[in-house]
């Protein structure tokens, strides 16, 4: 049971004030009875809330696919830069949102965005292996040895071990762009394996998280809100 007008306020009805505000002109009914009471508790996966007439579409969480547009960055807030959350339309947004797991500014693609902490922690802790798969155009032709280093796990200058990685070449690209797939999230990751094996990075979109694909009808910059299938699409099919 929590306070109707927190309820209120978590599903961007409005802020905490101006939710305030509503309940006490009499617009909000619960189970069909006006609520004028501020502090009212209410149960908001079970109780009949209405605002307006217009039944309360409560969710606990939400959990968005962004397809992110380059220059744009991973973080909640940014003094100075656009950020993902500045790019939400105003229907999505609501107190809590964070990018679950980083791209880089210049990376484009699959990014989810949630409210839910504990979900974010389960689909990007490495122990879950989680498969990440990125398209990469590089600045020269992938070679046998480099999807020979990448399948063995490529070491960093600084000694930090990759664990192995796939890289495909698919007959429909060229020689210069391959298919990355990762089961961790080290910082700029594919950039530092590729420049391992001599190759600079110069285009990167994210394509999948575990068996979620970018939906391919998303434009760049644009989101959908993943249903219960989706979210389970992340967590089946791994490869460990
Ligand atoms: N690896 C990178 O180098 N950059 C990203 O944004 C994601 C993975």
């Amino acid at each position: 049971m929590e306070r109707i007008d927190k309820i209120l306020a978590s599903q961007n009805i409005g802020s905490r004030k101006e939710v305030q505000k509503i309940i006490k002109s009499g617009d909000v009914c619960i189970n069909g009875e006006v609520c004028r009471k501020n502090d009212f508790k209410a149960d908001p996966e079970n109780d009949i809330i209405t605002v307006r007439g217009q039944a309360l579409n409560y969710r606990k969480h939400i959990y968005i696919m962004m397809n992110k547009p380059g220059g744009v960055l991973s973080a909640s807030r940014d003094k100075n830069a656009m950020t993902v959350i500045d790019l939400l339309p105003s229907e999505y947004r609501r107190r809590g949102l964070f990018p679950a797991g980083r791209l880089d500014k210049d990376t484009e693609g699959l990014l989810i965005i949630t409210d839910d902490g504990d979900f974010a922690h389960k689909m990007l802790s490495p122990k879950n292996h989680i498969e990440k798969r990125y398209v990469a155009v590089l600045d020269g032709e992938i070679k046998q040895d480099t999807i020979s280093a990448f399948k063995k796990g490529i070491i960093f200058a600084d000694g930090t071990k990759c664990m192995p990685a796939q890289l495909e070449v698919p007959d429909i690209y060229d020689q210069k762009t391959g298919i990355v797939t990762i089961c961790e999230g080290k910082f700029h990751q594919v950039k530092k394996m590729f420049a391992c094996c001599g190759l600079n990075v110069v285009h990167l979109k994210r394509i999948s998280i575990g068996n979620l694909h970018l939906d391919s009808k998303l434009p760049i910059g644009e989101c959908k809100l993943l249903n219960n299938l989706d979210k389970e699409l992340i967590f089946i099919g791994n490869i460990h």
